[in-house]
Order: C-alpha cells, then sequence, then structure tokens
C-alpha cells in the first residue's frame, strides 16, 4: 500500500488570512494541515508517500522535507497545473505502480485518523472505498447515491440537484482498477479530470465500490469560522505539556500545552490552549481554544477561542474572542480621547452632557 498526497493546485495568495500561498500549509492548532495528513498516513503504517505539489511546491518541500520526521519516504511528483484529482493519478502512474493506495487531498483534516479505513480495504480490495460524510449544503462537494443496501450506486460532482446530503470526503483508497479508469474519462466542462468521473465509470464497468461514512471532517476553505471549529475540535484532544517557562504568578488550568523556549508571566491561561515555541503571554488571560503560535505576544490582553498566527502581538486589548490573527500583525488600543471637560459655565445655568 502507497499513499498519494495532493498539495498540488495555484497558490491563494489572495487569501486575506492565509499565512502562506498553499492551503495545505494553513495552521490547525499550531500546526499545518497536511501535517495531519502525514502523520495519519504514517499511523496507518505506510511508509512510501508521493505528493503531488505545483505552484506551490517549494513551500511543500520546505515544509515536508524528505518525510524522515513522519517515519516515511516522500517522492514529490510535480503536476504542470491543477488539471484535477484524477489528472493527479494519472500523472502519479509510474510512483503507483501495480500498488493499491490511499489518496488524501492534502488540505482536508479528518478527526480520527485513517488506519482502521486502510486496515478494511487490505483486508477486503474492493475497487475503490470513498469515505462519505453529511454536509448540510452538498451542492458545492462530490455527492454520493446510495441504494438500499448501502452500495454507491452514482456519484455527481456539485449537482445542482444533489441526490443525498453525503459529500465525498478528500480520502480514498484505490486498487489499481482506477488507472484504467482514469484514463478512460474525459475533462468536465471545467476542464479538469474528475475523480468522481473516474468512480463512476468503475461503477458502470460493475466493479465493487464501497463507502464508509464518517464524522469530524473538515476542508480548508477560507472560511473563519470553519476553522476556529476545526481548530477548537483538535484542542479538544490536546495534551498538557508546560516545556516552556510559567512564573509563580500565573495560573494554568486545564490542558495547555506550552511549548519550550514559550513564556508566561502573571497570566491565567485556561484550556484546551496551545502557545507555541518563543511566544510570550504576559499579564494577560488566555482563554479556552485558542492557538498561539510560534513567537507571538500577548500583553495586557485577555484572548480567547482564537487562532493567532506566527509573530502577531495583541498588546492592551481588553478582550478578543472568535478571531483570526495573521502573521506578523500588531493589535494595540487606539489612543484615548481625553475624557475631561473643560467648562466656563455662567451662574444659574442648565447644561446636559453626555459622558
Ligand atoms: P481542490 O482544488 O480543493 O479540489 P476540489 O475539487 O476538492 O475543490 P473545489 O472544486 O471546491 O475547488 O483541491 C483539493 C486538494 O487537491 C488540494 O490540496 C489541492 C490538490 N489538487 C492537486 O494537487 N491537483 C489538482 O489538479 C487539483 C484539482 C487539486
Amino acid at each position: 500500500m502507497k499513499a498519494l498526497i495532493l498539495s498540488g493546485g495555484a497558490g491563494t495568495r489572495l487569501r486575506p488570512i492565509t499565512h502562506t500561498s498553499a492551503k495545505q500549509l494553513v495552521p490547525v492548532a499550531n500546526k499545518p494541515v497536511l501535517f495531519y495528513g502525514l502523520e495519519s498516513i504514517a499511523e496507518a503504517g505506510v511508509t512510501e508517500v508521493g505528493i503531488v505539489v505545483g505552484d506551490t511546491a517549494e513551500e511543500i518541500k520546505a515544509a515536508v522535507g524528505d518525510g524522515s520526521a513522519w517515519g516515511i519516504e516522500v517522492t514529490y511528483l510535480p503536476q504542470e497545473a491543477p488539471l484535477g484529482l484524477a489528472h493527479a493519478v494519472l500523472i502519479a502512474r509510474d510512483f503507483l505502480a501495480e500498488d493499491d493506495f490511499v489518496m488524501y487531498l492534502g488540505d482536508n483534516f479528518i478527526v480520527g485518523g485513517i488506519s482502521g479505513l486502510v486496515e478494511a480495504f487490505r483486508a477486503e480490495r474492493p475497487a475503490a472505498q470513498i469515505l462519505l460524510t453529511q454536509v448540510s449544503d452538498p451542492r458545492s462537494f462530490g455527492v454520493a447515491e446510495l441504494n438500499g443496501a448501502g452500495d454507491v450506486v452514482g456519484l455527481e460532482e456539485k449537482p445542482e440537484h444533489p441526490k443525498s446530503d453525503l459529500a465525498l470526503v478528500g480520502v480514498y483508497l484505490f486498487s489499481p482498477a482506477v488507472h484504467e479508469a482514469v484514463r478512460a474519462i474525459e475533462p468536465s466542462p471545467r476542464g479538469e479530470l474528475e475523480i468522481t468521473h473516474a468512480i463512476q465509470w468503475l461503477i458502470e464497468q460493475g466493479r465493487d465500490v464501497r463507502s464508509t461514512t464518517i464524522d469530524g471532517y473538515w476542508k480548508d476553505t477560507g472560511n473563519v469560522a470553519d476553522m476556529l471549529e476545526v481548530n477548537r475540535s483538535v484542542l479538544e484532544r490536546v495534551e498538557a505539556d508546560i516545556a516552556g517557562k510559567v512564573d509563580q504568578a500565573s495560573e494554568i488550568i486545564g490542558r495547555v500545552r506550552i511549548d519550550a523556549g514559550a513564556e508566561v508571566v502573571a497570566s491565567r491561561i485556561v484550556g484546551p490552549a496551545v502557545v507555541g515555541a518563543g511566544a510570550v503571554i504576559s499579564s494577560s488571560y488566555v482563554g479556552p481554544f485558542t492557538s498561539i503560535a510560534e513567537g507571538c505576544r500577548i500583553e495586557d490582553s485577555e484572548i480567547e477561542y482564537s487562532i493567532v498566527l506566527e509573530n502577531a502581538s495583541v498588546i492592551g486589548v481588553s478582550r478578543v474572542e472568535a478571531s483570526l490573527i495573521g502573521r506578523h500583525v500588531e493589535i494595540t488600543p487606539s489612543p484615548r480621547v481625553p475624557a475631561a471637560h473643560r467648562l466656563v459655565i455662567g451662574d444659574y445655568s442648565k447644561v446636559q452632557i453626555s459622558s
């Protein structure tokens, strides 16, 4: 079994909240979303990993390296343009050879890993196994139609009138049968070779396509509320670990991870929360579900249910909530408007002053 991770695609430089142009490197609880995928793959015992890269290849390579940090061996597979998920399989043909593989979209996040799924696939070896999750608006996803027995009978890409609320999750398991499928299909109207079409082709050829429905799925869409929510769900599992410095005047409550090189001075941190290396929290309150990245400075402030990216500073701000603060941002209070009134008022005057 091999793994194929898709981390190509165009850069997303225009998005205001991404600290990097590669959406697979958007951090969740101080760690790029792609790293969770790599961990899941390594945990499932898969060590030969191909990573499809595009415009942002250098950033991905700088972050992942040769994969030894995860005990895996990474081969980079350049894709000249984001021509579709099935196109990525096409260009990975030599790397994948005749092995089964798990295809993992690098900007997707699956709570609970994939070990069980990989194990079941290895044991039963259908032609393909897809993952589904219930969504409230399936129109922007690949959508599956199941029959009464739970078999996949059809797939549609971003249907206007979805036949179910089961959206495809960005993890697929394939036998080498998929190679014939990706060669057989034509580009869609948006000019991409769609993996949904390749799977549909397998279904039409009478091949065994199975599905598993999961909870706990997230995909980077650039939506702040979603990012805060996935950050929350990851922090739900964080373990207390105080490697940084915490002074006597501070109080750490609940599951809080303070990385080596971070410093907490005269502050109160209520977990779950993480504080990255080199961050300094002083005279502040950091509340639940907050990720403070490396090198941040939080001073005389209160913050909770928020994500603060690398090297940002929040100084003298009384309450920050449900916020995403970008890299190197500086937040300070605006200068106060003088509160005093200087008056010269004659005898018996009546004056109303709003203050
Ligand atoms: P997306 O561009 O998000 O593809 P999608 O079809 O799931 O999404 P949408 O239609 O909503 O735009 O890409 C998913 C992941 O796969 C992402 O990490 C980028 C990567 N990718 C490639 O590596 N090569 C490709 O050709 C494409 C389309 C995506």
